[in-house]
Order: structure tokens, then C-alpha cells, then sequence
């Protein structure tokens, strides 16, 4: 090939990339702004069909549900749709052993059937808008306020502003900042309190390929549940009642169950957690070679643990199944990201474009700029050493050996008695705690946390700055011959917190009795320790110098807008409802590999282990694939599991619709590819794809293997083809 055509190719090759790599979470009321390039990437219907205050559309079936992931409506009678992971507490709650709904799943034979979820919540968003002008105007001169001031202020104002929109309204309002505090946002909504669940497969199908299979491409999970919304005989939010009838929704989205062809254009429309986009290298460089490794190496110890323990017994795995899944989740991520943030070179590239931003203020003569990178250079050297301290606290109090944070709870019947027993408290805080008791010890393992507690022990003892370690551990260096496991087996082979029956018969001593046995308990004190070097030595000034950091890097941000205005600047997820836009594609993970964009039931069972906890398959499932009962779900013979797109996700788009063109949904979001985890940093549009369960998948398993037609019923399903429809903008049908 001549150069000069090798040129024109790339050159090709990157203006297609530009034109479908689609990084950014958008906040709905600025789709208007990139409508045109929304309508470029494939889009039939207008950015007011998604997001309006005026009419129905696409915005009111979304649900921020349960306040960490995200579902959408179904159907006219208030069915919604979301994972499996996020359904997971609910169905685990609904389980006994005479009714295992995590082990064979759940299906409502009629709405009278349906169970409900105490404290389970379904927000809609009814409007957003952009009040930054009045915050910011009277906040006034913020230059000489400290960080907690501005944000005492900030929630002042936004209090006041909240309380005028939802005046004689039954909605609830908040004011959220955007881009470290450069813009606000009023957020209305409307939250529903009874919510029930309709239905669940099992887990070897919701959760099928469990901790293997998590954050993995090819993937096979039909990580899928439904719940219903219900309201008061007005329509209205009203607390769990049996007056309450099926909420009737402003829209319901359509399924199309045409299929899903690579190219097609997607869209993603939930609420994304947090992501860092902007930060500077320096902080970069804590997360790559500090934060994450560290963290990483903790998890890796424990899981070592009790990864062996699980292997080893089955009362063992069960009892810390859902611990394990907890700590290795995040583990798992975190090796991703480290690999990709490597791979992209993300630090070089966020130093030269540090080094790019001083020259431009150095340029337009802005000494306000100019001193910013400095100055986050300055504190991230004084934020290191805390951070760490209170990264690793996190993880030996929180996610390390159980017993330091059960500990914790004795803490005011050991410290308070005098005060307890004085207003006659005493007996009955002691008794909840008995209560307590039985639950912990159900899926605890003394061995294992003790084993769990060794192997933490020397890597937070390497990590954390001597000064920051509670004083407690110098134990182990003056009567322990610096022996730290020696040091552990005592604390343990003394300590009343790690016995049932030990513990339970101290709740029955005499108050006074019982605070002194516990204030003297090994175990207890060493966590009693660790709680109060971090709360009085390690937060206040964690929290003094992040303060500062947010301080500098809203100069920055507001700087990087002001001095390349060509650029687009989405603002980090912050839990509020966005929209990401990008096609259904496969990728190029990694050099010499490229992964297709679709799974199917055939993969299921390439992956079968008949009687494995992760890769067994329910025998109905099997049965259907034999005889390829697909009912109009399959295609060609073969049905569908699961696709990625390009979409930006991030964690709380759990749950989240993958929508087409038309706004009709056709894949249910639940994870993203190992490659793709540094999104949160940096998206790269060849590696990153997020995972959907594939909506024919989902109405398969719900129609032919559950036998709950009654559901499908419900819902709007298009058999029409995107292509089909005419040229030109389509008018979005309101189903309701
Ligand atoms: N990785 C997904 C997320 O971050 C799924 C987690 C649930 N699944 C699991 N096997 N732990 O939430
Ligand atoms: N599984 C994640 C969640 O629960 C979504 C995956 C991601 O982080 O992209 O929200």
C-alpha cells in the first residue's frame, strides 16, 4: 500500500472511531445539545423522547432501585426489570430453607402472589435542572471559605431550593454537585415504598458462572429479576398495604425481540455510580501503583484463605459465599483496572496533558491556573500516607477478619454502661445484641478468621506508616518476638467474641460485670484500637487534606473547560440518572485476541459441570436446549444468552436497559469486560464493551423455562426490525 493511501486509511480508521467511540455519561437534560450527533450514531427518535418534563418518554421507566442499581418498567402494571444481583438480598431475604428461591428460583403464579420487600425503594426521576447560577451567586466570594464551609453553605442553599420545588407536591427533592462543585443540579423525584417481587430464576441461571465467570467475556448469566411496583388507589407512593394496586406507569418501555445485529446502534440510560475522569496524574499514580496493588494483595491473602475453606467443606462455602463474592468482586476489578490504566498509558498521558494545561495558563497569563498542579502535586505527597492508612483500615476492619467489626458492636454496652444502665437502657441494648449473636456465628468460622487475620496482618504492618498503626500491634514486636501469627492465636485463644456460647453467657452477666469483661477482651481491644487510631489519627486529617484536593480540583476542571473550549466535558457519575450511546460491538481486549459480540445457549453448555456451585445447568434448561425448544425467542436454532456494546458503564448501571434506535429495549446491563474495568479512568473505545443478558434470553427463560407466559403477556414485545421502520425520525409510542 502507498503511503499516502496508508495515511488516508488510518486517518479513515480514526475518524470512524471518533465518530463511534462514544466515552461520556450524559446528563438528560443536555441530550438536546448532542442530538445531531446522537442522530450520526443511529438514533430514530428525538432527545426529547428520551428525557422530557412535558410528556411521557423513555425517562419515566426508569428506576433507581434500591438506591444502588437500576431497573426499568415493562410493562402498564408497574412490572419492572433488573438484575439478578441486584434482586439478590431481596431473594435471599424471601428464602428459608423450605422455600430456596436463590437455589430454584421464583415465579408469582398472580399478582396475589407476589412478596414484599420491606424497605425495598423504586425512585423515578420527574425532573432535573440546572441550578448552578443560584447556587453559585449565593454562595458569593467562595475564595476565602474553607471546603466544609462551602459545603455547609451548598447544603443550605440547595435545602431551600429543594423545598420550593416540592412544595405541595408529594415528590422529594435534592441539589447535587457536579464537576467538583462547578455545577448544581435540583433533582425531583418520586419514590415508591412497596415493591414485590414477581419472579426470579435460579441462581445457576441468575448467577450462572458466578466468581469464574464475573467480569469475564464470553459470559453466560442470565442475571436477570422482576419486581412490581405498587401504589396507593391514587397512583400515588404509599407504604406496603393490601388496598395498594399496580402503579400505572407514564411509559413502559416495548421489547423488541427482533435480535441484535453488531453495528446496531445502543444506548444505556440508568444511574452510574462514580467515575474519575478528570483526575490528575497525580492521583492516577496513587490508584495504579499504590492504592489498587495494595488493595489487590490484601484481597488476594484473604481470598487465598478462604477460597481453600470454601473448597474444603461445604458448610464452609455456604456460610461465606456471599463474603466471598463481596471481596472478590472488587479484587477482580481492581486487577483489571490496573492492567488497562497500564496498558493505556493513562499516567504518561494525563502528565502530558498537565504539562500542556500549564503552558496554555502559563500563556494567557493565569497565575490562578498556573499554581493548581503544583499544589495537587503538594497534597497528593501529604494524602498518600493517610490514604493508605485508611485504605488498608477499610480493608482489615471491613473486608479483612470479622471479628474487629463485630467487636465494634459491643462498643456502647462496654463504654456507656454507667450512662445505659442510668436511663434504663442497659438491658435492652444487651438483649438486642443476644439477638444478634446466633446470625454471626451462622456464617462465621473462627478458623477462618483467624487464618483470614494472619494473612492481613503482615501486609497492613508493611503498608501503613508506623505512626498510623494502632499502638496495640507493637505487641507483637515486644512479646511476640515480632511473631505476628503468635500474637494472633492468643488474641484468639482468650478472646469471649470468637465463642458463641462464651459470648452468649457474658450477655447474661450483670451490666457492670459484662462491660469489664469486654473492655478487657483481647479481641476487643484490638479493635477498639483500630477504630480510634483511625477516627482521631488518621481521618480528621484525611478529610483536612481532601478538602483541600477537591478544592484544587475544581480550579482545575473549571480550567480545563475554560482553556479548551473544542472539547466535550461530561461530568463524572455521581448516582444521577445519564445516558451513554455506542453500538453493539465486539472487541480487541488484548493483542492477538478479539471476542465476538454475542453468547449463546450453547456456550451454557460448553461451560456445564453437573453439581458445580457456579457452572451447573437447571435439567429443564438443558432439556429445552436439546430439543432447542426456543419457542420465537432462538434464531437459526440457536437462542441468544448474552451481547456487549460500547457503551460507558459503570457500577449502578447494573440493571440498566440497553435500549435501540427506537428506544425499544433489548439488553439487560450487568457487568463489563475485564478489560474494560479502567473506564472509570479511562475509556478506550477498542477494549471497552459492557455485558447484557440478551432480552430474548431473559423472555425465553421467564416464558419456556419458567412457564410464567402470564408476564410476556404483559408486556409490549416488537417483532419489527429497526431497519424496517421508514426513513427519518420516528415518533417514540408511548406505551401506557
Ligand atoms: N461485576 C458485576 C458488578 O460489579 C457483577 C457482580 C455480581 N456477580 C458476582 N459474581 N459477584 O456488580
Ligand atoms: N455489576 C456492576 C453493578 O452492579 C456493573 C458492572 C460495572 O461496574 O460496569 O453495577
Amino acid at each position: 500500500m502507498p503511503a499516502s493511501i496508508r495515511l488516508l486509511a488510518t486517518v479513515l480508521v480514526l475518524l470512524a472511531r471518533t465518530a463511534f467511540a462514544h466515552e461520556g455519561m450524559w446528563i438528560p437534560t443536555l441530550l438536546k445539545s448532542i442530538e445531531g450527533d446522537l442522530h450520526t450514531a443511529g438514533l430514530r427518535i428525538t432527545a426529547d423522547d428520551i428525557y422530557s418534563i412535558n410528556h411521557g418518554s423513555i425517562k419515566d421507566a426508569i428506576v433507581h432501585f434500591g438506591g444502588g442499581c437500576t431497573a426499568e418498567v415493562i410493562s402498564t402494571q408497574g412490572l419492572i426489570l433488573t438484575n439478578h444481583h441486584c434482586g439478590f438480598s431481596a431473594i435471599q431475604e424471601q428464602s428459608s430453607l423450605e422455600h430456596d428461591y436463590l437455589k430454584n428460583g421464583f415465579w408469582a403464579r398472580d399478582k396475589a402472589a407476589e412478596l414484599r420487600n420491606p424497605g425495598l425503594t423504586a425512585t423515578f426521576i420527574i425532573r432535573m435542572e440546572d441550578v448552578s447560577e443560584r447556587v453559585l451567586n449565593e454562595l458569593g466570594a467562595t475564595k476565602d471559605m474553607s471546603e466544609a464551609q462551602r459545603r455547609e453553605a451548598v447544603t443550605r442553599i440547595g435545602e431551600a431550593i429543594a423545598q420550593e420545588a416540592i412544595a405541595n407536591t408529594h415528590y422529594q427533592a435534592v441539589v447535587r454537585p457536579f464537576n467538583y462543585g462547578n455545577s448544581y443540579y435540583l433533582i425531583l423525584t418520586e419514590t415508591f415504598r412497596d415493591v414485590r417481587l414477581v419472579g426470579a430464576p435460579p441462581s445457576s441461571i441468575g448467577k450462572f458462572g458466578g466468581d469464574t465467570d464475573n467480569w469475564m467475556w464470553p459470559r453466560h448469566t442470565g442475571d436477570f429479576s422482576m419486581f412490581r411496583i405498587y401504589a396507593g388507589p391514587d397512583n400515588k407512593p404509599a407504604d406496603a398495604s393490601d388496598s395498594n394496586v399496580p402503579f400505572v406507569p407514564r411509559h413502559a418501555l416495548p421489547i423488541n425481540i427482533a435480535g441484535v445485529q453488531e453495528g446496531d446502534f445502543a444506548m444505556i440510560f440508568g444511574f452510574p455510580g462514580s467515575t474519575q475522569r478528570y483526575l490528575s496524574s497525580y492521583a492516577v499514580d496513587y490508584i495504579q501503583h499504590t492504592a489498587d496493588p495494595l488493595r489487590i494483595k490484601m484481597r488476594a491473602a484473604s481470598l487465598e484463605v478462604i477460597d481453600a475453606a470454601m473448597r474444603n467443606s461445604d458448610r464452609t462455602r455456604i456460610q461465606y459465599a456471599d463474603k466471598q463474592a463481596s471481596i472478590s468482586n472488587a479484587y477482580k476489578k481492581w486487577i483489571g483496572e490496573v492492567r488497562g490504566l497500564k496498558e493505556l498509558r493513562t499516567l504518561e498521558q494525563k502528565r502530558e496533558q498537565e504539562a500542556l494545561f500549564t503552558d496554555r495558563a502559563l500563556e494567557r497569563g493565569r497565575t490562578d491556573l498556573q499554581a493548581v498542579l503544583p499544589a495537587l502535586k503538594d497534597l497528593y505527597a501529604q494524602y498518600v500516607p493517610l490514604a493508605i492508612a485508611r485504605d488498608l483500615f477499610v480493608e482489615m476492619v471491613y473486608y479483612g477478619p470479622e471479628v474487629l467489626r463485630f467487636a465494634d458492636g459491643f462498643r456502647e454496652l462496654a463504654e456507656e454502661q454507667v450512662k445505659l444502665e442510668a436511663d434504663g437502657k442497659f438491658e435492652a441494648k444487651a438483649a438486642e445484641r443476644l439477638r444478634a449473636v446466633p446470625g454471626f456465628f451462622k456464617d462465621f468460622d473462627a478458623g477462618v478468621d483467624q487464618r483470614v487475620f494472619k494473612a492481613l496482618l503482615p501486609i497492613y504492618r508493611a503498608s501503613v506508616p508506623e505512626n498510623v498503626q494502632p499502638a496495640l500491634l507493637k505487641e507483637i514486636d515486644t512479646r511476640f518476638n515480632g511473631k505476628s501469627d503468635a500474637w494472633v492465636d492468643d488474641l484468639y485463644a482468650r478472646s469471649i467474641l470468637v465463642s458463641e456460647s462464651r459470648l452468649t453467657a457474658a450477655l447474661k452477666l450483670k451490666p457492670k460485670k459484662f462491660a469489664k469483661v469486654m473492655r478487657n477482651d483481647p479481641v476487643y481491644k484490638v479493635s477498639r484500637n483500630f477504630f480510634r487510631t483511625f477516627l482521631e489519627q488518621i481521618r480528621p486529617q484525611h478529610a483536612v487534606i481532601g478538602d483541600r484536593i477537591e478544592t484544587a480540583m475544581r480550579t482545575y476542571v473549571k480550567g480545563m473547560m475554560e482553556m479548551d473550549p473544542g472539547r466535550t466535558f461530561w461530568p463524572d457519575a455521581n448516582s444521577t440518572l445519564r445516558l451513554s450511546y455506542g453500538k453493539v460491538e465486539g472487541s480487541q481486549p488484548r493483542d492477538g485476541v478479539v471476542f465476538g459480540a454475542f453468547s449463546t445457549l450453547d456456550g451454557i453448555m460448553e461451560k456445564y459441570v453437573p453439581g458445580d456451585v457456579e457452572f451447573d445447568v437447571p435439567e429443564r434448561l438443558r432439556a429445552l436446549h436439546t430439543t432447542k425448544d426456543y419457542g420465537e425467542y432462538g434464531v437459526n436454532g440457536t437462542m441468544p444468552v448474552c451481547f456487549t456494546s460500547s457503551l460507558h458503564t459503570t457500577g449502578g448501571n447494573s440493571g440498566s436497559p440497553v435500549l435501540n434506535a427506537r428506544g425499544e429495549l433489548i439488553g439487560l446491563n450487568f457487568d463489563r469486560t475485564w478489560e474494560s474495568t479502567m473506564s472509570d479512568i479511562q475509556f478506550d473505545p477498542d477494549k471497552c464493551r459492557n455485558i447484557s443478558v440478551d432480552l430474548r434470553y431473559v423472555l425465553f427463560i421467564v416464558d419456556k423455562f419458567a412457564g410464567a407466559r402470564h408476564l410476556v403477556d404483559e408486556m409490549r414485545i416488537v417483532r419489527e426490525p429497526v431497519e424496517a421502520s421508514l426513513p427519518g425520525v420516528i415518533q417514540l409510542p408511548i406505551h401506557r
